[in-house]
């Protein structure tokens, strides 16, 4: 069984072994550790939409092999039928969640594969999609591996560094992104301290991020998310770390509900807030934040905790999973490339111009 850097005790976020495509269900953690065989596309619909495959790069590559494992089947129709279903599948798993532009980059990129192979059967066309899979798969642990180069810096001996939401090993198949600097300056001795928000209202810090930098030996604290500024007040972070889900032409961003209060809170106190993201995250043809679409989930999710209800009978409530942080509030963008810096606009667009979602 693959295993997760770091993790040798866990099996990976994602494997593809023979054909089937294995997903570690992210909601059974940390107490669980689940591992479901998809058995079709909608099975990875409801893996992604469900959050047992989530996180923005896992999402992408898990919708790669989905579309796999979508037409693994189709393999003995006419060439022309199979590249029409591709399409298909592939318009209706971009659905699964709105946020995270890496579902649609992983998606689109592997609509953009089969339109450039020029194959005479469905069988090798198959072949091909399933190697383009595995590519997104292989890059998506070395953009993680450039981001953890390029943000090691940012740790210093005794710091403090402040994380949101799971944008680790778990919501990657790598070292994950606003965990990657902190991994790399745990493998090259710093010592330093993490806190990590609980993340309500699914908790994907406290079960997620407190548990995987647990497993790999950092010192890692979970903390509330209501005392996230102040902690910050009391001088014990020194640099803020999130991931984003998508990052917009001019650098505002999407991230878990709950970041634009703590990139708020790092401003007052004059913290620098920086946002790990590889390429795929870019969305360059969204001109500003107020483009974002904004996954609203289900008001139970709020009204109840570990399936027990902690509000009254038929509480009204909101469920927004995102916000958008203004682009003022960034001190940079740290991709697989380098740190970028402000203005956003003009710097994210010179280093990514070739990218698959710049403009
Ligand atoms: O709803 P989730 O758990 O998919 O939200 C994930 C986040 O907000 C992460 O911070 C983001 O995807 C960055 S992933 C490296």
């Amino acid at each position: 069984m693959a295993s997760q850097p770091f993790f040798q005790t866990l099996p990976a976020t994602i494997e593809w072994r023979d054909g089937d495509l294995l997903l570690l269900d992210q909601t059974r953690l940390p107490h669980e550790i689940v591992v479901e065989n998809v058995a079709d596309v909608q099975a990875v619909w409801r893996a992604i939409r469900e959050l047992r495959v989530r996180g923005a790069p896992a999402i992408g590559v898990a919708a790669a092999y989905g579309l796999c494992i979508a037409m693994r089947d189709a393999t003995a129709l006419p060439v022309a039928q199979f590249r029409a279903e591709l399409e298909a599948h592939a318009n209706w798993l971009e659905t699964a969640r709105p946020t995270a532009v890496n579902l649609s980059w992983g998606v689109r990129r592997m609509l953009r594969h089969a339109r450039d192979t020029d194959a005479s059967d469905a069988a090798s066309l198959y072949r091909a999609l399933v190697e383009e899979a595995k590519r997104i798969h292989a890059e998506d642990q070395s953009l993680c591996e450039g981001i953890g180069e390029h943000g090691m810096p940012l740790i210093r001996e005794g710091s403090g560094v402040l994380t949101h939401c799971n944008a680790g090993a778990l919501a990657t198949t790598g070292i994950g992104t606003a965990t990657a600097p902190i991994y790399a300056a745990h493998r090259a001795g710093i010592g330093f301290k993490v806190y990590a928000d609980e993340t309500r209202p699914l908790l994907q810090g406290a079960r997620l991020t407190a548990f995987e930098l647990q497993q790999a030996g950092v010192d890692v604290t979970l903390i509330m998310d209501s005392a996230a500024a102040s902690i910050m007040s009391q001088g014990l972070v020194d640099v803020v770390i999130v991931g984003t889900d998508r990052v917009a032409a001019n650098g505002d961003f999407a991230n878990k509900i709950g970041t634009l209060g703590l990139a708020i809170a790092a401003h007052h106190y004059g913290i620098p807030f920086y946002v790990a993201c590889p390429s795929s995250t870019l969305d360059l043809h969204t001109a500003s934040g107020a483009r974002i679409e904004i996954e609203e989930r289900d008001a139970h999710e709020v009204t109840h905790l570990a399936g027990r209800s902690i509000a009254p009978d038929a509480m009204q409530a909101r469920n927004p999973a995102f916000d958008v942080t203004p682009h003022m509030l960034v001190s940079g963008f740290v991709t697989e490339r380098g740190i970028v810096r402000a203005p956003f606009e003009r710097s994210l667009r010179t280093l990514f111009a070739a990218q698959g979602n710049a403009a």
